[in-house]
């Protein structure tokens, strides 16, 4: 029987509006170029401020429009060659175009905005690393059609995926990794029973997971483990009906830090950029000064990433996370390490929490939610009544929510950081030191 022929969906009709000149003034927080048309706001991808650029109006909202970039006529001294080919097409990145030292005077300027109201005569430091090949984590989008395999990243402001041939943003032996894989995958079958896969670089040295769609048959399994042994990586796989890879082969992976070994299952949450991860930990522990009287709650603390350091200093550390598999891995870290001042509880602090933790007595707080923040949990901290909360975030605006509800309960920010851990894109991420007054 002949297949029904598709029915093909109307295109939605895009704008084409006329091309108007435009004096870019600043950039939005998805990196976008802001400027004004007849005093409408007017968002251009890829338009720097101080930058006069021409730019065709695509789409119409009623508070703004959005604009494609034409051509620049004034360029901003900023402005750098984007390094990487597929910077364009990409939704990975979204600064490559800006130098380094401008993305991070731009993200300071952002959270300095978004804090004006707490942070006032406390100075927003900066930490930086380097600001390439840094990411030891990447999750990487694949699909199969027609024959045609695409393996990547989705594309910007789109679900599309964009093939890539490089992500110069991965650690050096990632992207040597992702070459290999690339050649290999595009011309495998097993490439249409993929969802995703997941490379990861640690203390081990790397691995992937493969996300299975549908089942595959041991043959099939056997001949990528050869492939791993000859690229040097091992491969976790993820069958349909698991919730998580297998790990029982070849067991759970681990990095460093503070001189401590963590274990963690290659699908638990830890910091991407490892350099950047160690600057932080160590910036806490100075601005946080543990000492052998204090008992510290560190919330939202997954494997033990600042948990087991604090150990090393106070009297108790109690850490709380949510993923069981995360809270038995810091128990398992604790023990390894030798360290019988750390506990680990499993609760969500989105909840009401049980007594384990509101009659603890701490005196200082580790907190380092999501980015959803942790406005739920902000009456139990303060009724715990710490004399310093250490917030860690990557999301200014739910950070300055949460600050400003601890300003109420008379905490003052008295130091304050803009880390930049994902350069080349608008991410950032947060330090703010809070002390009861
Ligand atoms: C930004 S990560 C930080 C983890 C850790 N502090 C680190 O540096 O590796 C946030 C952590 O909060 C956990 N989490 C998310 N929602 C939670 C909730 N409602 N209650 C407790 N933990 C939660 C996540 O599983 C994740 O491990």
């Amino acid at each position: 029987m002949k297949n029904k022929p598709r029915r093909r969906h109307p295109q939605k009709p895009i704008l084409s509006g006329p091309i108007h000149e435009f004096s870019v003034e600043d950039l939005s927080h998805e990196a976008k170029g802001v400027a004004r048309l007849d005093g409408k706001v007017t968002f251009i991808e890829g338009a720097l401020p101080g930058e006069v650029v021409s730019a065709q109006i695509f789409k119409q909202n009623k508070s703004f429009n959005l604009a494609k970039l034409k051509s620049i006529i004034q360029a901003s001294p900023s402005r750098i060659a984007p390094p990487c080919p597929h910077f364009q097409q990409c939704g990975g990145c979204s600064f490559q175009h800006l130098n380094a030292k401008e993305q991070q005077q731009t993200k300071h300027r952002w959270l300095s905005k978004q804090l004006r109201k707490v942070l006032h005569t406390v100075t927003l430091e900066i930490l930086i690393d380097q600001d390439m090949a840094y990411r030891r984590r990447a999750r990487l989008a694949i699909t199969y059609r027609n024959g045609r395999v695409s393996l990547g990243f989705r594309g910007k402001g789109s679900s599309e995926i964009v093939d890539i041939s490089t992500c110069l943003v991965l650690t050096p032996r990632l992207q040597s990794l992702y070459t290999q894989l690339r050649v290999s995958l595009l011309q495998d079958v097993l490439a249409a029973k993929m969802g995703h896969i997941e490379l990861l670089e640690d203390s081990r040295g790397t691995c992937m997971v493969m996300r299975l769609t549908a089942d595959i048959s041991a043959q099939e399994q056997q001949r990528w483990q050869h492939w791993a042994t000859e690229h040097d990586t091992l491969i976790y796989w993820q069958y349909p009906r698991d919730k998580q890879a297998d790990a029982t082969k070849h067991g759970l992976r681990s990095y460093t830090i503070e001189g401590f070994s963590l274990h963690f299952h290659p699908q638990d949450f830890i910091q991407i950029n490892a350099k950047m991860n160690e600057k932080m930990v160590a910036q806490a522990l100075q601005w946080l000064a543990p000492n052998k009287d204090d008992v510290i709650l560190d919330l939202f603390c997954g494997v033990g990433n600042f948990s087991l350091p604090l150990a090393k200093q106070a009297k108790t550390v109690v850490g709380v996370e949510i993923q069981e598999s995360m809270v038995a891995a810091g128990k398992q870290n604790a023990q390894l390490n030798n360290l019988n001042n750390l506990k680990f509880i499993a609760a969500d602090l989105t909840q009401k929490v049980g007594s384990e933790i509101s009659a603890l007595g701490v005196s200082k707080v580790m907190i380092d939610p999501p980015r959803a923040g942790a406005y739920e949990f902000l009456p139990t901290l303060v009724a715990l009544n710490p004399q310093q909360i250490l917030y860690v975030s990557c999301d200014g605006a739910t950070l300055a929510r949460d600050a400003e509800y601890l300003a109420e309960y008379d905490y003052r920010i008295t130091k304050a950081c803009m880390m930049d851990m994902f350069p080349q894109t608008a991410h950032l991420e947060c330090m703010l030191l809070f002390e009861r007054v």
